[in-house]
């Protein structure tokens, strides 16, 4: 049974060198891997996510992988939106959102900018890890422990070679996680608060209809 989920979210694989590799080793682990590989983008080209579905596949997990390349500093739109609809109020964080608390997150990330170019004196201006307060973050309202980045810099430039290391990299931390030895001290995540007057109220359908401009015009 998978105890590690992977969300992989690429909006153009058919052009992309890392992600498409990173895609290509992990299926070929086969039925027997120990991860479920979700691809996002694939999953839904309209961007009309079943959050039930990826509700279920997050508590399957223990360990779940964000592997996205950076846009903007950030994460591609889609998983910003599954972000949005799936890490639900109450459900993952909030009063009552403990779902997730106890599981790990590991983001795998590739950047277009070269390692040098992510200093003070580079145009990127900010080491990578400046970068990171978002995500970590988000992990600390959803309890869950917010595991040390793996980056590969410079993908446009990054030989055949050093991109198949970082397949490796990546398939040999999943099938030793969580022997790590660069986790071995992390404590566990005691899950932030977010109380209820920083969030819209949670209603109902029935409510959301009858709050609707028409309704409330009447
Ligand atoms: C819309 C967009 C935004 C991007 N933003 C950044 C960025 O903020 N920083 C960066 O280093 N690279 C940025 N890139 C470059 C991507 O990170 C790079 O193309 C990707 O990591 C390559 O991976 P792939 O071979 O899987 O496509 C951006 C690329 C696109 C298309």
């Amino acid at each position: 049974m998978p105890d590690v989920l992977l969300l992989l979210a690429h909006p153009d694989l058919a052009h992309s060198r890392v992600h498409a590799a990173l895609r290509q080793g992990l299926r070929r682990e086969g039925a027997d891997a120990r991860w479920e590989l979700r691809d996002l983008y694939a999953l839904y080209p309209d961007y009309d996510i079943d959050v039930a579905a990826e509700q279920a596949a997050l508590l399957r997990a223990r360990l779940v992988v964000w592997l996205h390349p950076l846009h903007w500093y950030g994460m591609p739109a889609l998983l910003k939106l599954w972000l949005d609809e799936v890490f639900a109020y109450g459900w993952a964080y909030g009063p009552g959102g403990t779902q997730l608390a106890g599981k790990d997150l590991w983001l795998v990330v590739s950047t277009g900018g070269t390692e040098r170019s992510y200093r003070p004196d580079g145009h990127n201006r900010f080491f990578i890890d400046a970068f990171w307060p978002p995500y970590e973050q988000t992990a600390q309202l959803a309890g869950m422990r917010f595991l040390p980045p793996l980056v590969l810099h410079g993908a446009h430039q990054a030989t055949r070679a050093e991109i198949a290391a970082h397949v490796e990299t990546l398939i040999d931390h999943l099938r030793r996680w969580p022997d790590w030895p660069e986790i071995a001290d992390l404590m566990p995540c005691i899950q932030g608060e977010a109380p209820a007057g920083e969030r819209p109220p949670v209603v109902d359908a029935g409510d959301a209809a009858d709050r609707s401009p028409a309704a409330t015009a009447r």
